[in-house]
């Protein structure tokens, strides 16, 4: 059985234990789930970009669909998706995902045998999968300890799930401004202010290319501006960037944000969002 396959079909077992007799599942844990299937899209995309291996290719789609695993139980249990009220999702997905043996249960016959061998057998994709999932919500991935290729295959699933969270979480946000009366509805984003300033720290934080402290976030627009951080420093591949281009997220937030504020500092922000992004930028400073 293809390996991807075997995980969907244990993950859709397990999200089903969630569902009411009538088979329906709660709306919040049911925008997980579509959340999911988003994550895994763009890992595939980004899989199909970057020109990863058989091995590498499946590592990141793995890892992207496992990454929220802990979610459903997380609000089941706390009735909150915030962590600092509930629990680390990550740190709970990845225990979920460990004693549901999923992938100790993977066929090492189903993978490609040269490129299994050459990370340590199933073992190393494993500890991949695990670790981009625990890692998946840190503000930096740890450094790299050696450059053996079980070590590479650890980042690049971590930072290939990070990449498509991110894109995902994109696209999250600008349904819920389009959907929403944002001005009133202040619960639909975290209870943050559309009329307060940018704040100082994090403005200045984006200039110098530093990452931000999430405890910063005063405002609605220092949670977009946080947003526009990641596409200067946060999306670490092109396929990642290409993809924010293509998809207009930045421009989105620029005209949010000029919505939210008058603030001068916006477009000089967003400017240096847009350069980062940009194939140029990216040939030019790597050459
Ligand atoms: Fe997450």
């Amino acid at each position: 059985m293809d390996p991807l396959y075997f995980l969907e079909q244990n993950y859709n077992q397990y999200v089903a234990t969630f569902r009411s007799p009538g088979g329906k599942l709660p709306e919040m844990m049911a925008l997980k789930l579509h959340h999911t299937e988003e994550v895994v899209r763009n890992a595939a995309l980004i899989a199909e970009g970057e020109r990863f291996g058989a091995l590498e290719s499946f590592t990141a789609k793995a890892a992207a669909l496992l990454h929220d695993t802990g979610r459903y139980e997380q609000l089941k249990r706390y009735a909150t998706f915030r962590d600092s009220d509930s629990v680390d999702h990550a740190v709970f997905s990845y225990d979920i995902v460990r004693s549901e043996g999923w992938l100790s249960s993977l066929d090492e016959a189903s993978f490609p045998q040269e490129e299994l061998s050459c990370v340590g057998g199933l073992d190393g994709v494993i500890e991949a999968v695990e670790s981009a999932v625990l890692w998946h919500n840190r503000r930096e991935v740890p450094p790299q300890k050696d450059a053996s290729e079980r070590t590479s295959l650890i980042h690049l699933a971590a930072h290939t799930v990070r990449d498509a969270d991110k894109l995902d979480i994109f696209r999250v946000l600008e349904e819920r401004i389009k959907s929403t009366d944002w001005r009133k509805e202040r619960t639909a984003f975290w209870n943050l202010s559309p009329d307060e300033k940018p704040s100082a720290e994090i403005i200045s934080a984006l200039k110098n290319g530093d990452s931000v402290d999430y405890n910063s976030i005063r405002s609605l627009s220092d949670f977009i501006l946080i947003q526009v951080g990641w596409m200067i420093c946060g999306l670490h591949f092109e396929t990642s960037r290409k993809l924010c281009r293509e998809r207009g997220h930045l421009s989105f937030r620029r005209s949010f944000l000029k919505e939210l504020t008058d603030c001068p500092v916006i477009d000089e922000v967003c400017d240096i969002a847009e350069k980062s992004l940009s194939a140029a930028f990216v040939q030019s400073i790597s050459s």
